[in-house]
């Protein structure tokens, strides 16, 4: 059975293409006209693919998971990067049980072997008091054996690293199972104070010295985890710092696994 034929057999709204300009974009259109809470966008190829920060994001036919969830909870604007980590760790989870011990680079990406496996965009439309809308990109590698060369010593593949092929619609489920879970406490208790320690086994570089970008300067530290809303406590020279995901990057941590 092919990947649309088995996507289509789960008991979900499921928006399937093979092939879309960003599954983000169709996700926000799908959302807009109407799309429920829960729906789920896949592409099984991407032409122009978004990554954070403008960049773009490889997502070749065949290989990857390329997925977008739209979701429509009852919570305040600012919680709604918080759901970002919701979903990084019910990636984190799903890999494990595929046999993939992978981390978190805070605030949501997953690594294994010193490189990223995946990566997670949220977008969202909301109103000073309400959330229209979050969307949640995330662009799994699972069969790739190559990369272009200038991703080569970024990126990984779940096949890359098992040097076996993976039945991508099983990888849906599963991940639907864990984030599903996590998502409805999300919304019950409104923070991430369930989850904290668990993602915070996961972190690739808790109490390990990071470097924090800022758009002026860039400043050491040594990053604790999270709190249960979702920032990366830092400690420094003069005390201990709250980062914001999203007004700051972090570097210098690949490879901190192995
Ligand atoms: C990043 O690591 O910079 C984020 C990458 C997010 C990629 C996924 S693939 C599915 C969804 N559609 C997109 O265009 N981007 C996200």
């Amino acid at each position: 059975m092919n990947f649309r034929e088995e996507l289509l057999k789960i008991d979900r709204s499921i928006y399937y293409y093979d092939v879309l300009g960003s599954t983000n974009d169709q996700a926000r259109i799908l959302a807009e006209e109407g799309a429920c809470d829960g729906s789920l966008v896949l592409a099984d190829a991407q032409d122009s693919g978004k990554g954070r920060m403008g960049r773009s994001f490889f997502s070749p036919a065949g290989s990857g998971i390329w997925m977008t969830l739209i979701l429509k909870p009852d919570i305040l604007p600012e919680k709604a990067s918080m759901l970002t980590l919701v979903a990084a760790v019910a990636v984190q989870k799903t890999m494990v049980d595929f046999g993939i011990s992978s981390g978190i680079k805070w605030p949501n990406d997953i690594v294994v072997a010193g490189k990223k496996v995946t990566g997670i965009l949220t977008e969202m439309r909301a109103e000073p008091d309400h959330v229209d809308y979050v969307i949640v990109g995330i662009g799994i590698n699972v069969n790739m054996t190559k990369f272009p060369e200038k991703l080569e010593s970024l990126a990984t593949s779940m096949a890359q690293v098992r040097g076996q092929m993976f039945d991508r619609a099983q990888i849906v489920k599963r991940f639907l199972e864990y984030f599903d879970e996590y998502y409805q406490t999300f919304v019950r208790e409104g923070n991430l104070g369930f989850l904290q320690e668990t993602y915070n086994q996961h972190l690739i570089h808790r109490n390990k010295q990071i470097y924090v970008h800022e758009i002026r300067r860039v400043w050491p530290g040594i990053s604790l985890g999270i709190n249960s809303t979702g920032e990366l406590l830092v400690r420094t020279n003069e005390g201990d710092v709250e980062l914001r995901s999203g007004e700051v990057s972090i570097r210098g941590v690949y490879g901190y696994m192995e």
